[in-house]
């Protein structure tokens, strides 16, 4: 018997090469050793983000065509929309009637998300009762499927300690040790900075998107920050200064790459721009496969619609087990 993990993303929209170099190449490698059930928190986007569902669909089959394309796999793991699974949400009730209020009160990725939240960028929005219930929710997510691990990035450990906390305190009151306490597993996050040397993020629009063509890409890489004291093309350089493309070339260039371009810029033999472009090559081949693929599933959504359905329902069979074994200890009717 395998493992099994649990892991879910907000769609929020396409995906970056943060987010596959931090997060999605980890659950490619873990879908050999355990069951794996990966997922779009379309419930978790709303506590946030309930005034705006225009794009809530789209993001869906964009973060799943991303998953996709980067390898992970149908066949393997189990791929679903966390809507789709309404088991979670009674799992959810349930929980939240054994969570103390100041478990969620004292959440700190809560309370930070809180504070955003009443900044102008996040127009000084209420906090929602949906949003207080956020690592319920989360734990609901878990405990739905009795995860051994959760691969989540350090400003979710929080959550899962609450998970835990929550499911000690079931099997505590309703006398069987059912549920298991999950652990976390950490991505690494801060693999990859952004286009200007800040954190990359969709909002501070220094990305490189999984979907971007090798043209969009290129174009970006050219505006990567570059070492600042070196002006001219033949102007000795300082790769350990270059706070952007020589980092980029670290992370994508084998090690033989990297020390003659290390080399060449010492020198001044290597001008930034032509060194960018070589670099946007080297990353653009990196991604051919990918975003080859990933084009295959946009111009297919039909095939995307059926993957989300089949895995949710797969996902569905597995949830109502527990769910039937959760009302019968709760000894609902
Ligand atoms: N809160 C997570 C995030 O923002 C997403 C998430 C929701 C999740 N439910 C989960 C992650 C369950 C792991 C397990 O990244
Ligand atoms: Fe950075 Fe390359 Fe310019 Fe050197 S040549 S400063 S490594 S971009």
């Amino acid at each position: 018997m395998k493992q099994i993990i649990v892991s879910g993303m907000r769609p929020t929209g396409k995906l970056h090469l943060g987010h596959y170099l931090g997060v999605i190449q980890n659950w490619v490698q873990l879908q050999d050793k355990y069951e794996c059930y990966f997922f779009a928190a379309d419930w978790h986007a709303l506590t946030t983000k309930y005034d705006k569902t225009e794009n809530l669909r789209q993001n869906t089959l964009d973060v799943v065509m991303d998953w996709l394309a980067c390898g992970i796999d149908p066949e393997k793991s189990v791929i679903y929309v966390q809507s789709l699974v309404p088991e979670i949400a009674e799992l959810n009730i349930y929980l939240g009637m054994i969570t103390p209020q100041n478990w969620v009160e004292r959440d700190p990725t809560l309370k930070d998300m809180a504070k955003i939240l009443k900044t102008k960028e996040g127009q000084g929005q209420q906090i929602n009762y949906g949003l207080m219930g956020y690592p319920v929710l989360m734990s609901a997510d878990i405990m739905m499927f009795n995860a051994d691990f959760i691969p989540v990035g350090i400003d979710q450990v929080a959550h899962i300690e609450i998970t835990r906390d929550i499911a000690r305190r079931f099997n505590n009151l309703y006398g069987e040790e059912f549920f298991k306490e999950s652990k976390p597993l950490l991505n690494n996050c801060s693999l990859i900075c952004g286009l200007d040397g800040n954190k990359m993020g969709k909002s501070f629009n220094n990305d490189i998107k999984i979907s971007d063509t090798a043209e969009e890409t290129s174009k970006k890489v050219m505006t990567a920050i570059t070492d600042r004291s070196r002006l001219r093309k033949d102007d000795l350089g300082h790769p350990d200064e270059c706070e952007v493309a020589f980092k980029y070339w670290k992370i994508f260039g084998s090690e033989e790459e990297v020390s003659n371009v290390r080399c060449e810029c010492e020198q001044g033999q290597r001008g930034c721009a032509q060194c960018k472009r070589q670099l946007a090559e080297k990353i653009n081949s990196e991604f051919e496969q990918i975003r080859e693929r990933r084009k295959y599933y946009e111009e297919h959504p039909e095939i995307v619609e059926k993957i989300i359905a089949e895995g949710s329902a797969k996902a569905r069979e597995k949830a109502k087990e527990v769910l039937a074994h959760v009302r019968k200890l709760v000894r609902m009717y």
